[in-house]
């Protein structure tokens, strides 16, 4: 026996699982049955750091994902369109898939499921969320026969890699941003890592497993980067925090343990007390924190990105599927190797975000007046909100740097105190608010 795969993008990841198939020795011997038959790319004329006989490299991918011979599609092109079509197509054709493609899965990962579940094919796709850290195997298997609480993840590294730096540098956003762009860890349009959306998409896939429901993409709430500041960063340390781009997921489960009715999702950059587990994950690393019930705490750490370790989660993916093959037949059995499909249809429902619950940082810029702390106090105190700590940072020409930290409160309240805040007489502006963990 021996399993044919048709790969669909001979990129980064593409080259690096390549590299990995075909060079087997000393790795797992299930690599020594796969065959890489097809690989799909756009430009046929671009140099290649992977060799393949004459004819198996081509720009028809249709021809690729309808082929009879091929068992496995690994789908590495990126992007919604055309990768949605291929994988719809190749699942219609009867073949099982391997992704690393976050953006397709968690819009359209309802469609996938429900079509693989009925066609009897697998869909995989660990290297989709934090690189090459396995957490969604770990979800799916060791971890499944706990409660999960709560997921928290550090899961973009190129935002980790910007406040990293603005906080090693006592740099602005921007400047770091412009340097990592020049580096390349950083694309030209940056907007979809440094305003979350990458995140979302991640945390999106992680709720899904943690809470056995769908997600709806747009339910995440989402909350980039852009507007914190070095300044932010400095005042945060001081008061002993480091500022990270968290996602998110958790959910308040009933008393006989079964999954919560809602769960609270959201993309932010928070506080992070100095002696958290993520506040030293720094650079582009990754890392998932989960909660679970009774293990306790436990943290994926690692590579969150790059040619060989993203390519290690997906043949780590073709292997678990050739090994389910090889166990029993899908087909046989009816259900499959219920460890490895998609076993939940249903969608789970996520708090509207004035209903979670924070402690919030806000930095507030004052006339510079003894009555100042008093009025601030008050101002929070009559809509419910109490205050941890009140510190006068800064007094400079333009007024006087308040920052407080609030107790734990409900959105929802601290934003009419917000509202309340401002329209104090005393109060020039909030420059910035953030959430702390
Ligand atoms: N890079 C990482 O570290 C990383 C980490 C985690 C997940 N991922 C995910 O892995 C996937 C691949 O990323 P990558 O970094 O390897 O991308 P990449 O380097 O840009 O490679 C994309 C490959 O797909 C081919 N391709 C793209 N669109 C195509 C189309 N319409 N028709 C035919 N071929 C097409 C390209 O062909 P040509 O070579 O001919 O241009 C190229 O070979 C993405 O979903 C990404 O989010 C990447």
């Amino acid at each position: 026996v021996g399993y044919n795969v048709g790969l669909l993008g001979l990129g980064t990841v593409g080259t690096g699982t390549a590299k990995i198939i075909m060079d087997s020795v000393g790795r797992h011997p299930l690599l020594e049955e796969i065959s890489i038959v097809r690989v799909g790319v756009r430009n046929l004329d671009k140099a290649r750091a992977v060799e393949f006989e004459t004819g198996v490299v081509t720009d028809d991918l249709a021809s690729i994902v309808t082929d009879p011979n091929i068992d496995i599609i690994v789908e590495l092109i990126g992007g919604v369109k055309p990768a949605l079509n291929y994988i719809m197509t190749a699942i219609e054709h009867g073949k099982h898939v391997v992704t690393a493609n976050k953006a397709v899965i968690s819009r359209h990962g309802d469609e996938i499921f429900t079509a693989a579940n009925a066609k009897g094919v697998y869909v995989l796709l660990e290297a989709a969320v934090a690189g090459g850290i396995p957490v969604l195997t770990p979800l799916k298997q060791a971890l499944g026969v706990n409660r999960i609480n709560r997921v928290t993840g550090i899961i973009n590294g190129t935002t980790n890699y910007i406040l990293t730096r603005m906080k090693n540098e006592g740099v602005d956003f921007d400047e770091v941003l412009a340097e990592a762009q020049r580096l390349g860890y950083a694309e030209a349009d940056p907007t979809a890592d440094v305003d979350g959306f990458d995140a979302a998409d991640k945390i999106a896939i992680l709720a899904s497993l943690a809470f056995g429901g769908r997600i709806n993409l747009d339910d995440v709430y989402c909350e980039g980067i852009r507007k914190v500041t070095a300044a932010d960063i400095a005042y945060a340390e001081k008061l002993g925090f480091t500022i990270k781009l968290l996602a998110i997921a958790q959910g308040h489960r009933p008393e006989n343990g079964a999954m919560p009715s809602e769960i609270e999702l959201k993309v932010h950059p928070t506080l992070l007390p100095k002696h958290h587990p993520l506040a030293t994950v720094d650079g582009v690393n990754n890392a998932v924190l989960v909660e679970a019930d009774p293990l306790g705490e436990v943290m994926f750490y690692g590579p969150g990105a790059g040619e060989g370790a993203t390519a290690s989660a997906v043949v780590s993916d073709i292997v678990a599927i050739i090994a389910t093959l090889e166990g029993c037949s899908l087909n046989d059995k009816g259900r499959g190797n219920p460890l490895l499909r998609c076993s939940h249809e249903h969608y789970t429902r996520v708090a509207p975000m004035e209903n979670t619950a924070s402690r919030f940082y806000a930095r507030i810029l004052t006339q510079d007046r003894p009555s100042v702390i008093g009025h601030i106090g008050l101002a929070f105190g009559d809509h419910g909100v109490s205050l941890e700590s009140v510190v006068q940072i800064d007094v400079h020409d333009r007024g006087a740097e308040i920052v407080v930290i609030t107790h734990h409160v409900r959105e929802g309240e601290f934003q009419t105190a917000l509202k309340a805040l401002l329209a104090l007489e005393d109060v020039i502006s909030v420059p910035s608010v953030l959430r702390v963990c």
